[in-house]
């Protein structure tokens, strides 16, 4: 069974809300005028009930089914974009200087609005279908505070799931993979204090330049030779801001970087060997460091059941043949990983054909994408929600 015949309808207002967004792209939790238009659409739609500020501009819509039913499904999409300045030439280009949709949460959001849009006309299936929309995906944890807010609780969703975009995979395929997806993404920050000094008397100082120089190379040796080679990690420190002037050893520098794990007693081993050795390398040299480890969003775990369910629908609407069940887990994070901590559920990918890769300024969300993806919310529903 492919694209849902009535999903085809609606493929060009889809893809009109979908530009309608990208030419307006808005930022971590300051998406006002999206949410406003997502809620005023739910809305139209004849959604039963349309929450708008949960997780400060996150919004909520909910659909009940014609059959009663216990089970209530939670669809995910997210809202925000980035602080990218847009070059692909477009006529529906961002038209916000330093703001644009490079990472298809347009198309993301357009999509499900369709889904929302078709269910609510049809509510062919038992029990509720959620339709969420998040604010702050980029890094804020919009997701996060959503939850926080007790989303889960308040309109009883059983079961969660979400969808993302993938460059490079063909338009009408998808991919998905039980357990770690994605990964866990912290951050680092270094602050090293040596002693000042004339750069032509370096004897009467302490180089904390050196020391972090020494840092950087340490800590790759944490991967290299600490982390069990059959398990994943990543230690970037793409940040080393030091001194002004090129006759001054500085006083203080600061590293900055990440880190990305796929599982929680890998990340709780890398902080702690990145602690020891930054305090350790630095004593060596008669400096001081601090290490501050932040931890933001967890790895992205699929349940194993619904990464089931999900890729059978999503063989239904582009043959099980274009489906990869096995699409090996990313070192990116998503904020969705709150959600499915929360509960039980499963991630998706989206093929999204030969485009530029993600977060990139020539980046454009494939409006072909957008029949498979809004069949697949809405046969999700209709399959999980069988009366
Ligand atoms: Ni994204």
């Amino acid at each position: 069974m492919p694209i849902v015949n009535r999903v085809a309808d609606l493929t060009a207002d889809i893809t009109a809300w979908r530009r309608d967004l990208h030419a307006h792209p808005e930022l971590l939790f300051d998406v006002h005028r999206t949410a406003a238009a997502v809620a005023e659409k739910l809305k139209a739609f004849g959604c039963d009930e349309v929450v708008t500020g949960i997780g400060r501009t996150g919004v909520v819509g909910v659909i009940k089914g014609r059959k009663g039913g216990e089970r209530v499904i939670g669809l995910r999409a997210d809202m925000d974009a980035l602080p990218i300045e847009e070059a692909t030439g477009l006529p529906y280009a961002s038209t916000v200087p330093g703001k644009m949709h490079a990472c298809g949460h347009d198309g993301h959001t357009a999509m499900l609005l369709g889904a929302a849009r078709y269910l609510a006309e049809t509510r062919n299936f038992a029990g509720q279908a959620v339709v969420i929309f998040q604010p702050a995906e980029e890094g804020g944890g919009g997701g996060k505070e959503m939850v926080d807010e007790g989303m889960m609780d308040r309109f009883g969703i059983t079961e969660v799931y979400g969808m993302h975009n993938y460059p490079g995979m063909p338009v009408g395929q998808f991919g998905i993979r039980p357990g770690p997806t994605m990964a866990a993404a912290d951050y680092i920050t270094i602050d090293i204090e040596g002693k000042g000094a004339h750069a032509a008397r370096p004897h009467l100082g302490i180089d904390p330049v050196l020391v972090g120089a020494q840092i950087i190379v340490a800590a790759q040796s944490v991967v290299a030779r600490n982390v069990d080679p059959l398990k994943s990690a990543v230690v970037s420190i793409p940040m080393f801001r030091a001194g002004t002037a090129d006759n001054v050893i500085p006083q203080t520098v600061q590293l900055r970087g990440t880190v990305r794990t796929l599982s929680e007693e890998v990340r709780v081993f890398v902080e702690k060997r990145l602690r020891e050795l930054v305090e350790h390398t630095a004593a060596a040299y008669g400096a001081k460091a601090t290490f501050t480890y932040r931890r933001n969003y967890p790895v992205l775990v699929n349940h194993a059941r619904e990464t089931g369910y999900a890729a059978e629908v999503a063989g239904q609407i582009a043959g099980a043949e274009r489906v990869d069940i096995d699409l090996p887990p990313m070192m990116g994070a998503e904020d969705f990983s709150f959600m499915l901590n929360a509960r039980p559920g499963a991630f998706i990918w989206i093929g999204n054909g030969d485009s530029a890769g993600l977060h990139h300024p020539a980046y454009n969300f494939n409006d072909e994408a957008i029949p498979f993806g809004t069949s697949y919310w809405v046969k999700l529903v209709e399959t999980r929600l069988k009366g």
